[in-house]
């Protein structure tokens, strides 16, 4: 993603100031996990949401750096237990923290980063403050409960008579809140950053969640169909081992027969030790489907919402245009 190079490279060097300061801090426990993930990179995402929102409200980006730096901990704090909660191996193709260290340490230093997220915010005006920290008490909250319905499905089986466990719906509810508010938040701290009005706040948010949904659906898919593990960073079939109810798996229920779906249900129900299997015989049936069509269809429905909120947005035209080649490319990912 090379369109805001610029704002990547500001963020960077904010961010490597906020690290130094981490070097020898102890106990070294708590801290060099921080370290450790801070410095596998990922895509810079939410921070650079927060850059492009404070520069399309005709701000400079530099207001909105200790927002960025907040959304980006916070993230990284978030996926440090999610990959507990995942039993995940990998992430950003390095081995996770709970594995490197263990489950105890990748709790506690997923909470110190929690805590500092919303510490760096005290960079700002008190009025700034008090509307990016409740924002981000908000959107934190939504997060929980997001992974927490995320696990609720998990553990419903598939194979129970009655229909359809989850509904598409339901799941869209699910990602919303654990991934899409996320980037909502970013984009609208950098609004405020810049001193936007409310109806822009509002429509960049809006904006945001319906990226962040397409985002999340386009991440599932690359879960499973990913054709370069090692950009994409995570282990593939990840979602289908833990029994993720995601939009493939659900779209792919509601198009099987009887017959197909006891096929379906045969493979789900495989154990970790039959792992590659269950993976194989899974996708197969994802493909016989063509769910991967139906997944990027929901994918670009989200995207065009997504859009028509930019353009109520009061931002110049050209910024705009920038911002939404962006999310083309954003969602177009390999990784
Ligand atoms: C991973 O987010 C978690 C999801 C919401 C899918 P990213 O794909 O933005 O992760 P990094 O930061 O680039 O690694
Ligand atoms: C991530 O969802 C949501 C949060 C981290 C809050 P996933 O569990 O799908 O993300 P990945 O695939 O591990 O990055
Ligand atoms: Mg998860
Ligand atoms: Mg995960
Ligand atoms: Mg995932």
């Amino acid at each position: 993603m090379k369109q805001y190079e610029h704002l990547f490279g500001l963020f960077i060097a904010h961010l490597e100031v906020y690290k130094k300061a981490l070097e020898g801090k102890t106990p070294k426990e708590l801290y060099e996990p921080e370290n450790y993930i801070l410095d596998l990179g990922g895509k810079r995402l939410r921070p650079l949401l927060a850059l492009i929102a404070c520069d399309l409200f005709g701000k400079k980006p530099e207001a909105a750096l200790n927002s960025a730096l907040c959304v980006e901990l916070f993230h990284n704090f978030s996926l440090m237990h999610d990959d507990i909660l995942d039993e995940a191996p990998l992430r950003r193709n390095k081995e996770t923290v709970h594995k490197k260290w263990n489950t105890n340490i990748a709790i506690l230093s997923g909470d110190v980063m929690l805590v500092k997220a919303f510490s760096v915010l005290e960079n700002y005006s008190d009025a700034e403050f008090k509307l990016q920290s409740g924002l981000l008490t908000k959107t934190a909250v939504q997060v929980c409960e997001g992974q927490q319905l995320d696990m609720n499905f998990e553990s419903l089986s598939t194979g129970q008579a009655g229909g359809n466990l989850v509904t598409v719906s339901e799941y869209l509810d699910m990602i919303t809140k654990k991934t899409a508010v996320l980037l909502a938040c970013s984009l609208q701290m950098g609004a405020i950053n810049a001193g936007a009005g409310r109806a822009d706040r509002e429509n960049i948010y809006e904006f945001g969640k319906h990226l962040g949904i397409a985002f999340q659906l386009m991440d599932d898919m690359l879960d499973t169909f990913s054709e370069n593990a090692d950009s994409f960073g995570k282990q593939i079939g990840g979602d289908i081992i833990a029994g993720k109810k995601t939009f493939l798996l659900l779209k792919t229920l509601e198009l099987v027969d009887e017959t197909k779906k006891n096929e379906l249900n045969k493979f789900l129900q495989l154990n970790k030790e039959n792992s590659e299997e269950k993976i194989k015989g899974v996708k197969a049936i994802f493909e016989e489907f063509d769910v991967k069509k139906h997944c990027v269809a929901k994918a670009d429905e989200h995207t065009q919402i997504a859009i028509t909120h930019l353009n109520k947005t009061s931002a110049p035209e050209d910024k705009k245009e920038h911002l939404k080649q962006f999310a083309f490319t954003l969602l177009n990912r390999q990784i």
